[in-house]
């Protein structure tokens, strides 16, 4: 049957009334630009397609705790260590913030995140580099915060209601990140050569694989054009990435530090910078796993997970006890 409603065959032969009702309600609501909640009718594929972007955002900002929380311990005075240590749990809260999104699509947490612990769920590529220097505090913050701003401001208005709602205020604290980046950044940048060298050494490495953030080119991307019509994606990858181009130009500008890329300049006709051909060979091996750090991070997830094992038992027996007293409490009000 899945084979069938996928292939655009006449939907009239394999689905229901109620599904076709539905369907019409889904398409009326798209066509609207309106938002499909949890509990309406949605096609297999919407859903499907919902929950593996929704959960893998979920998985990124899980896995991206790991490269700066790494720095913690190693933050240069105590003001940077409080702010980092905020930093990382705010993308705490954000992965729990789109597991209860993508719950709501009908996976359970778990699942969700057996398939991260057994390597069937992808995360953003750019976690699976290493933080070498205090400068990738910087350069993270305002380079792969600033990324993700960019992709992450237009899915607010994304047609999936808790998505769009939870990425509202995931935007509000990614600005923040972004803004502490640029600022450690910047003191790194008017400091002593060293420190210069080591912003600008940070900015190097996060660059391209901060550009590769918004995915493969358009000529490659066969999920995007799908994921527009649904009013999920509002811009395309290449319009994103160009509209970040144009945006940390200006910015790298006011820091006093340059983007390694030699073909990167404006192009009055267009009205944009053009930048040089990003090297999508490493960008596909770094998510087939082959990245510097892919198995670290994976490592270190699978042995937080077990370490966290007894919480989740003891909420479990908590959560049980709590709802055999409410019974019990029922029962005698009865
Ligand atoms: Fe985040
Ligand atoms: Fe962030």
């Amino acid at each position: 049957m899945a084979a069938h409603h996928e292939s655009g065959a006449d939907l009239s032969a394999v689905l229901s009334p109620e599904d076709l009702a539905g369907q019409a309600n889904f398409d009326r609501i798209i066509s609207e630009d309106s938002r499909i909640e949890p509990r309406d009718w949605m096609p297999a594929a919407y859903r499907k397609s919902l929950t593996r972007q929704v959960s893998q955002h979920a998985h990124s900002e899980i896995i991206g705790m790991q490269p700066e929380a790494n720095w913690i311990t190693r933050a240069p005075s105590l003001k940077r260590k409080a702010i980092l240590m905020a930093k990382v749990q705010d993308e705490a809260g954000h992965g729990l913030y789109l597991y209860s999104a993508a719950e709501t699509l009908g996976t359970r947490r778990d699942e969700l995140n057996n398939q991260l612990l057994e390597g069937r769920a992808k995360y953003s590529s750019i976690f699976n580099y290493p933080a070498r220097t205090w400068a990738d505090m910087g350069a993270i913050g305002w380079l792969v915060d600033g990324a993700a701003i960019a992709n992450q401001v237009p899915l607010c208005r994304a047609s999936y209601g808790p998505y769009g709602r939870a990425m509202v205020r995931i935007c509000k604290e990614e600005s923040f990140h972004q803004r502490q980046g640029w600022e450690i950044l910047y003191e790194l940048s008017n400091g002593t050569p060293e420190q210069k060298k080591m912003a600008q050494d940070a900015v190097n490495r996060m660059y391209a694989p901060a550009l590769q953030m918004f995915g493969p080119p358009d000529s490659d991307s066969p999920h995007s054009q799908q994921s527009m019509k649904w009013n999920v994606k509002r811009f395309s990858n290449d319009e994103l990435r160009q509209r970040f181009v144009d945006m940390i130009v200006v910015q790298a500008e006011a820091l006093g530090l340059t983007l390694p890329d030699p073909d990167l300049k404006w192009n009055e006709e267009r009205g944009h910078y053009d930048y040089g051909q990003l090297d999508w060979e490493e960008f596909s091996s770094v998510i087939a796993g082959n990245g510097p750090c892919n198995t670290q991070r994976m490592q270190r997830r699978r042995t937080a997970h077990e370490e966290g094992a007894w919480v989740r038992e003891a909420a479990a027996a908590y959560a049980a006890k709590t709802a055999a007293a409410a019974a019990a409490t029922e029962l005698i009000g009865a």
